[in-house]
């Protein structure tokens, strides 16, 4: 069923004048200004939702099998606020294990609601920094060294790898702790030919950018409580009201509607199941081209060049000359992200592309630097709220750093607001042509006038 659809297309077919919010009238100035309303009578409030908004929501909780799901018209990043917000309120106290490889929006989550963090730093040494291989044992070994109110975790990450989210609620449970995972990248994990949705495997929340991979317009994103959990769903509105604007898309609302119907009635869930198997078969032929693709992620090409002398940049470049623009490349990596969307003849276009790029002797990139630990001088709130002033690495060396450096483009964190920068950190930054860092204007390493 189509409830905020409905509801839209047919006030804009009325003769209704209108004398509310958006400027525009619903009269064409980029061309979608007809279906942009705002909460007027019987459109509903996304905060407290009692008409529209409940029924689609509820019918996306079915599609999910969640206990609740909630819209969300700003993102995985209001989602991922959210879901701190609602172990705050729950807990009283916010102390997170988490995984090192997250998306800047937790750190701004953590910054707000004042969280004290352990980070994950997996056993197996990462292959980038925005990827790292968490493990239920790598999870294992942070439970038992502190006391958690909640574990966090992103998967897929950008690069396409996945954790064993399985084998990491199963530790969290052990543990009473709950398991919140940022599923930005996987919405459409609940209908590939395996069930490989957080919520399917015993996460106790999550958050889905539905825009990334679902065919939903941009800033569109649920936020799923499993079943089992309903007491995390009972003021998740109230939280996520605390965090969003109070005039929700709804352009994006009505797209999120589209979606959940089509995903409801099981004619997008078929394509994705399509698009799953094309991926895949794309991956083999890319592979029969001598390109090395890496992780698991079912609808995520990620190529890794250096089989053939060429770095991910360069291999954009290539691609982009001939046609086709790539998610993401970095001195290692390419990803490339199909969708249900993508056509069979795109596949073809990709994999002839790939196959006309002249190769060149393998060279290896040389390792990326990894991150290691750096010690915390004070919390990620203190630092992100204190006075600050740009240095270059170098220069950061032994500073706290006063605002979570992202210059990579998945904008996971080089350094970590509070965090004292070491050596490794200076390393990576460097690596990803970050020139300027924000540090706290009072810290300077020891000898130093201030
Ligand atoms: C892993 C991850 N989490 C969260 C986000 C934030 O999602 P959104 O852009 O939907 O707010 C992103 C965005 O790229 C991401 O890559």
């Amino acid at each position: 069923m189509r409830y905020i659809d409905d509801f839209v297309t047919s006030y804009n077919k009325s003769a209704v004048r209108r004398f509310h919010m958006p400027g525009h009238k619903g009269r064409p100035v980029t061309g979608c200004e007809a279906f942009d309303i705002t909460e007027i009578s019987g459109a509903d409030y996304l905060f407290e939702p009692q008409g529209i908004i409940k029924k689609s929501e509820e019918q996306m909780s079915q599609v999910y099998g969640s206990a609740a799901t909630l819209y969300s018209t700003e993102g995985s990043s209001l989602c991922i606020k959210t879901m701190l917000g609602i172990i705050k309120m729950k807990k009283q106290s916010l102390r997170v294990l988490a995984g090192r490889n997250c998306h800047k929006a937790f750190i701004d989550g953590c910054a707000l609601l004042d969280a004290d963090v352990s980070w994950i730093y997996p056993e197996k040494a990462s292959c980038s920094v925005c990827s790292s291989f968490i493990t239920a044992e790598d999870i294992r070994r942070g439970l038992e060294c502190g006391s958690f109110d909640c574990v966090y975790l992103t998967s897929p990450d950008y690069l396409g790898f996945m954790a064993d989210i399985r084998a990491c609620a199963d530790v969290c449970r052990e543990y009473g702790v709950p398991l919140l995972v940022d599923n930005a990248h996987g919405a459409y994990l609940r209908f590939t030919e395996r069930d490989l949705h957080p919520l399917s495997l015993g996460a106790s929340m999550c958050c889905d950018s539905a825009h990334k991979t679902l065919p939903c317009l941009t800033g569109t994103a649920m936020l799923h409580i499993a079943a089992g959990h309903e007491e995390l769903g009972y003021d998740a509105k109230r939280i996520m009201s605390m965090f969003g604007s109070t005039s929700p898309s709804y352009l994006l609302l009505r797209s999120l509607d589209i979606v959940s119907d089509m995903l409801a009635c099981g004619g997008l869930t078929d394509r994705i199941k399509d698009a799953e198997r094309a991926v895949k078969k794309t991956r083999d032929r890319i592979g029969a081209l001598g390109f090395e693709t890496v992780g698991s992620e079912p609808l995520k090409i990620t190529i890794r060049p250096s089989c053939c002398g060429l770095s991910g940049k360069e291999l954009a470049q290539e691609l982009r000359c001939r046609g086709i623009e790539c998610e993401y490349s970095d001195r290692e990596y390419l990803v490339l992200m199909p969708s249900a969307m993508t056509e069979q003849d795109e596949f073809e276009q990709l994999v002839s592309a790939l196959d006309g790029i002249p190769k060149k002797a393998a060279a290896e990139p040389g390792p990326m630097p990894v991150l290691s630990p750096c010690e915390r001088a004070v919390s990620i709130r203190e630092a992100a709220f204190s006075p600050c002033e740009d240095v270059s690495p170098d220069e950061a060396l032994g500073r706290i750093c006063a605002r979570s450096i992202s210059g990579c483009q998945p904008a996971v964190p080089v350094a970590v607001c509070g965090e004292i920068i070491n050596k490794d950190c200076v390393s990576v930054l460097k690596a990803y042509a970050i020139d300027r860092i924000s540090v706290m204007k009072n810290n300077r390493p020891k000898g130093e006038q201030i």
